[in-house]
């Protein structure tokens, strides 16, 4: 039993630290891969069979051939050597080592693909309680953000301005002035009762969160509508918050200087941050 991050390496089992990959890797070289990140509970990874779907579409997406089926068989059997309880999965597929071309290597070459597992402290825990902060950011990215690609610079960039400003997270605006998504998470607001979220679209991620808070507030009979929120509009929303796989769901209580609401955690966000916390436990288990 180790807590230090176990990898699946093409098929080979071993310590994280000792991955090594080429730098004429196609990911390193050009950012030409895609990746999930599922989070464990109790030992579970939460929300899988969505997960492996999201991958295998951006597998296909991007055309590169592999597995996803043997990578979910490899990623279950890392979880279980890891012997991790509380953590997360991380699955990346590259194009591959190949002399550098623009085009895709001819013939093809093999993927690289990594599993790896790591035990997550949960760094968002309080913010979860208090509410966070976000700041609002031009939308700089390309326009298939659907693709869960690892080219996330403008959402490193994003990140980082958040982080350097004592924020939580930055929320990306589109030309016409409406709240996209923020830099590692989805966003959803609630206006007068109605939970309201962006519909899915190539400007966005489809994020395994956001569809699972859209089913359990159809659960809870909160109506919900898939409307963007203008940054102009924000004085008339009641509630916004944040949702992802390492995040779960966070409030927001502030965006720049404006308070949302009454600036601070809001009932509707409260309730599917509970509803939230039965499922993982109805699919992983109690705790402790
Ligand atoms: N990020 N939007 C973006 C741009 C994201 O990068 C993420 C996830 C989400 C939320 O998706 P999901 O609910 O499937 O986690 C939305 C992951 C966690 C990351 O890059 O670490």
């Amino acid at each position: 039993m180790t807590t230090e991050p176990l990898a699946n390496w093409n098929g080979e089992e071993m310590p994280l630290a000792e991955v090594r990959v080429s730098v004429m890797d196609r990911a390193f070289l050009f950012g030409d891969a895609i990746y999930e990140v599922i989070r464990v509970y109790r030992g579970r990874p939460f929300q899988f069979d969505d997960h492996l779907q999201r991958l295998e579409k951006n597998l296909q997406k991007i055309r590169i051939s592999s597995d996803s089926q043997r990578l979910a068989k490899r990623a279950l059997l890392t979880l279980q050597h890891s012997g991790i309880q509380e953590g997360m999965i991380y699955l990346q597929v590259t194009r591959g080592e190949a002399p550098r071309t623009h085009h895709f290597p001819d013939p093809p070459v093999r993927p690289n693909e990594l599993i790896y597992v790591r035990p997550l402290s949960d760094s968002y825990r309080e913010r979860r309680e208090q509410g966070g902060r976000a700041l609002l950011i031009q939308d700089l990215r390309w326009k298939r953000c659907d693709i869960k690609s690892v080219n996330l610079l403008a959402n490193c960039l994003g990140a980082e301005e958040a982080h350097a400003a004592g924020y939580d997270e930055s929320l990306f605006v589109n030309e016409e002035g409406t709240l996209v998504e923020g830099t590692h998470t989805s966003l959803f607001a609630v206006r007068q009762g109605t939970l309201l979220t962006a519909p899915l679209g190539a400007h966005l991620l489809p994020g395994i969160t956001r569809r699972l808070v859209l089913r359990l507030a159809e659960k809870c009979r909160l109506p919900f509508a898939e409307e963007s929120v203008h940054r102009d509009r924000l004085d008339q929303v009641d509630e916004v918050f944040v949702t992802g796989t390492t995040m779960e769901l966070m409030p927001i209580i502030q965006i720049g200087d404006q308070a949302i609401g009454t600036g601070t955690p809001g009932p509707v966000t409260r309730m599917l941050q509970q509803a939230y916390q039965a499922e993982i436990q109805a699919e992983c288990g109690q705790a402790g």
